[in-house]
């Protein structure tokens, strides 16, 4: 419902602006009416415009009053604005324009054909008639440039600029059209019709206003300009509230060690400090070397791909629950460098593998090794995070599996469903960009581990032929999931799901692709290899983790008691980014580096309210951490705990989630569509005290996004 009204509203200003524009024209050129019969016919026209106008303005009302429906505030206050200036558009119109047009058609109603006298003609030149339709373009413009530019937290003074500049312009017209009523009133005489005039005019007033607009504009543009060198342990801090907490804010600059928000100040620890083991033998080891390589899909499509060890899925990364693993990164021509980082596993700062915030990008040549215990257990994987959206685009990414300690229950077929999309070479998984086809026999336990690489692409998967179950969430095991069927699963980018089901006798067909079962891609399991494609109608009932398998025991929960509560604001904002202009997505009204840090201190349970105010869904992505979904949209989670590391917020959508500070470091938190990350939808968590040696920026190699 948010998008609808969101789009109606927005589909309504538009039209507003054309058509106001149109009846503005008309309005003001009503004057020129050679004799009474055409004033009358001219009246009649603008007393249909009234009519239309007030269409799309009922309209900007209607869906700014839908979007209030929904409880949060920070979803609509600020379209409160757009909806007073509707009304002030329908009010002038009605109240001002309508019954002066009245008395003109009747003044006019014999449609003589002599010419108008004077009264008739100053009539027609009242700015109280024709401001009303100039004002249907001029107030819906504001309330489109408010549309697109409020931020939050709302700003008085970005609000009141372009209400000033509207009200400045209303007056200006005003003044001219009293000049022009009363010329024709004192001297009676006859306007001349100079249409070629008044578009040149028109044309003058469009270009001085580009002109007037072009300086902030510039100077927005310079100010979009990043740094040469950025430490993210530096800028605007965010302490949230709390029980236990008063919140301050910081002016820009000062680093987390100078500052405490309550008590003892922690004692500074950089992030290289906080690593894994640096001693003993590792129980698993792998190297994994990046470099270009071209690959083939099953179809023999090519890409030109940047692969770990010269594939891409790069290698399976398989291990045990408490087992010390030890990777270590080459990178042998990745001219823009590498890391790695183990998306979904909560691993010790130093080893997150983001360039800039934990170490410096791996150039070629050089190489990185990482150390961490694997705690958790479930389906990760792991990806370069320098450059990130390049380097997952181009295929530096891959499968990491963590097996509970005693291992998976015997004869588990277990496979992991790597999903990407390539640039010119279309959907994939792992290599295969059509139907494979497995032997499972009978009576196995099935447990497909289905992971979203792409960008910006939600990933829609149906498992068809068995019941099944969703039994884990981003690498978390959902308590007592229940049985599936029809059921089409949609997992966001980054996201992962894991589902699980006993092998029939009969084929069981994964679809993936929009309206999955379009039987192009797929995996087809049969007890002989064989099988034919089922064929599949309809999307089924999408499903719904919120109130899906049974509730169980957590340390926490909503009612807990919370040291810190964030607010999180998603948003669309047209703006720049860098000196680029473009339609941004804004974490609570900011672009990185600008976005305020959330400021914890280790042992703190956090809560963070995530709403999202824009017109696309975003899988926001908090690393170092797994989060519980306490609820959405007021509705309180009530199946099986349900833990995220990668979620799906989509518009309109308010999400109260919790976790507690037990990670210390500097963790990004960010979109997981790429695309938005790499112009400024990225922030971070950061613990009281920690530093970091490393910075991103032009002059450093480190460019995490
Ligand atoms: Cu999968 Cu910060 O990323
Ligand atoms: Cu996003």
């Amino acid at each position: 419902m948010y998008t609808t009204a969101i789009s109606i509203l927005l589909a309504s200003l538009l039209v507003s602006i054309i058509l106001g524009w149109i009846a503005g024209n008309k309005a003001s050129a009503i004057v020129y009416s050679k004799t009474e019969e055409s004033l009358n016919r001219k009246a009649r026209q603008l007393l249909r415009w009234t009519v239309i106008l007030s269409v799309p303005a009922a309209a900007v009302i209607g869906s700014v009053l839908l979007l209030t429906a929904s409880g949060t505030a920070a979803l609509w206050a600020d379209r409160l604005t757009i909806l007073l200036i509707a009304a002030i558009q329908l009010l002038l119109l009605w109240m001002a324009a309508h019954p002066r047009l009245r008395r003109i058609r009747i003044a006019t109603n014999r449609k003589l054909q002599k010419p108008l006298d004077v009264r008739l003609r100053s009539r027609a030149a009242q700015p109280a008639l024709i401001v009303p339709f100039q004002f249907s373009a001029l107030g819906p413009l504001t309330g489109f440039y408010l549309f697109w530019t409020s931020r939050h937290p709302f700003s008085m003074l970005d609000t009141a600029i372009p209400l000033i500049v509207l009200a400045i312009a209303v007056l200006a017209l005003w003044t001219v059209h009293l000049n022009r009523s009363s010329r024709v009133s004192l001297t009676g005489e006859e306007l001349p019709n100079r249409p070629w005039r008044r578009l040149f005019n028109r044309l003058g007033i469009l270009v001085a206003a580009i002109a007037i607009a072009f300086l902030p504009f510039n100077m927005a543009m310079k100010n979009s300009l990043l740094a040469d060198k950025i430490s993210m342990a530096e800028g605007t801090m965010d302490y949230g509230k709390g029980s236990s907490m008063v919140s301050h804010s910081h002016p820009h600059g000062e680093t987390a060690v100078q500052t405490a928000s309550s008590g003892a100040a922690a004692a500074p620890v950089s992030v290289d400090q906080l690593s894994g083991p640096r001693e003993g033998k590792a129980d698993v080891t792998y190297t994994l070397t990046a470099e270009k390589k071209t690959i083939q899909l099953s179809s023999g499509k090519t890409v030109e791909a940047w692969t770990y060890n010269g594939q891409s899925p790069g290698p399976e990364l398989r291990m045990r629950q408490g087992q010390l693993v030890e990777v270590t990164l080459i990178n042998k021509n990745i001219d823009s460098g590498v890391t790695i980082h183990w998306h979904g596993l909560d691993v010790p700062n130093a080893e997150d593998g983001v360039a800039g915030a934990t170490q410096n990008a791996v150039m070629p040549g050089e190489s990185h090794t990482y150390r961490f215990i694997a705690e958790q257990t479930g389906s990760f994987w792991y990806h370069s995070h320098q450059e990130s959206k390049e380097a997952v685009q181009k295929g530096l990414f891959g499968p990491l599996v963590v097996e509970p300690a005693e291992g998976l229950p015997e004869g588990t077929k277990d496979v992991a469903v790597m999903t990407h999309i390539w640039d010119n070479a279309g959907m994939a998984i792992g290599r295969n960009d059509g139907i494979e086809r497995m032997t499972i026999a009978p009576g196995t336990p099935v447990r497909l581990r289905l992971i979203n690489t792409d960008d910006w692409v939600r990933q829609t998967y149906r498992l068809i032929g068995a019941d099944f179950q969703v039994s884990a969430i981003d690498g978390t095991a959902l308590n007592e999931p229940g049985d599936l069927r029809d059921v089409s699963l949609t997992i966001t980018t980054g996201g992962r799901f894991d589902v699980t089901f006993v092998m029939p006798e009969t084929p069981v067909y994964l679809a993936v692709g929009p309206g999955a079962a379009g039987g192009k891609l797929g995996i087809l399991m049969s007890s002989d290899g064989n099988g034919e494609l089922p064929i599949v109608k309809g999307e089924g009932a999408s499903f719904d983790p919120l109130h899906y398998g049974k509730p169980a025991e957590t340390a926490f929960n909503a009612n807990s008691a919370f040291d810190r509560e964030f607010k999180l604001i998603l948003d669309n904002s047209l703006g720049f980014y860098n000196g680029q202009f473009g339609l941004r997505y804004t974490l609570n009204g900011e672009l990185f580096p600008n976005t305020p840090m959330f400021m914890v201190r280790e042992g703190e349970l956090v809560k963070t309210t995530i709403i999202n105010r824009g017109m696309v869904e975003h899988p926001m992505h908090l690393h170092g951490h797994h989060a519980l979904v306490l609820s959405r949209n007021g509705e309180p989670s009530t199946g099986s705990p349900w833990w995220s590391d990668t979620l799906d917020v989509l518009p309109g959508d308010v999400y109260e989630i919790a976790f507690v500070a037990d990670n210390p470091g500097l963790w990004m938190d960010h979109c997981h569509n790429l695309t938005h990350a790499a112009t400024g939808m990225s922030m971070h968590l950061m613990y009281e005290g920690v530093t970091s040696p490393y910075e991103v920026g032009a002059d450093t190699v480190n460019h995490p996004e």
